[in-house]
């Protein structure tokens, strides 16, 4: 099992779209383990895409990202950081392929609604940056079994 950060982004925001992107997460059986509605600080845009800082769109990366409220979500499951950078799609709307997130929902290149952690070190760098460790919760889902496949103990 692994958990993402995943951040929906001011323009997810504003454009009334938090709900029906939860959705697809929900949808694919991803649990929720995690959440905060927030303005992201300066410091703190800066500091999760220090990798960035060379950039010729830095500034205005976190510019954009600090614009306006984001919804950060700490997601669960199988695969999870693979799984949700594969409902994410390729980082440009006009490039991203139909029936990932910003596929269906964008085309452009700069506000592309959503971000995700792209690997296991990145994923627990970012959780600690947004997250205290009792914020994310580990709760039992009624619909676990119906999910996955734990006879063996494992979830299959
Ligand atoms: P993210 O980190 O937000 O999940 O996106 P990503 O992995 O798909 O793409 P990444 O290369 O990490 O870029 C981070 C964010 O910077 C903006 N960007 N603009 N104008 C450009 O050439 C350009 N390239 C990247 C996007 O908002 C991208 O999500
Ligand atoms: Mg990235």
């Amino acid at each position: 099992m692994e958990t993402t950060l995943i951040i929906l982004k001011p323009d997810a925001v504003q454009r009334g779209l938090m709900g029906r992107i939860i959705s697809r997460f929900e949808d694919k059986g991803l649990q929720v383990v995690g959440g905060k509605f927030m303005k992201i600080s300066q410091e703190l845009a800066s500091e999760h895409y220090k990798d960035h800082v060379e950039r010729p769109f830095y500034a205005s990366l976190v510019n954009f990202m600090t614009s306006s409220p984001v919804l950060v979500l700490a997601l669960r499951g199988n695969g999870a950081i693979a799984v949700c950078r594969s409902m994410m799609g390729a980082t440009f709307g006009s490039q991203a392929a139909s029936g990932t997130i910003r596929g269906d929902f964008g085309v452009s290149n700069s506000f592309n609604l959503i971000h995700g952690s792209d690997s296991p070190e990145s994923a627990g760098r970012e959780l600690k940056l947004f997250f205290t460790e009792g914020e994310v919760l580990q709760w039992d889902r009624a619909s676990e079994g119906w999910i996955y496949d734990l006879s063996s103990g494992t979830a299959e």
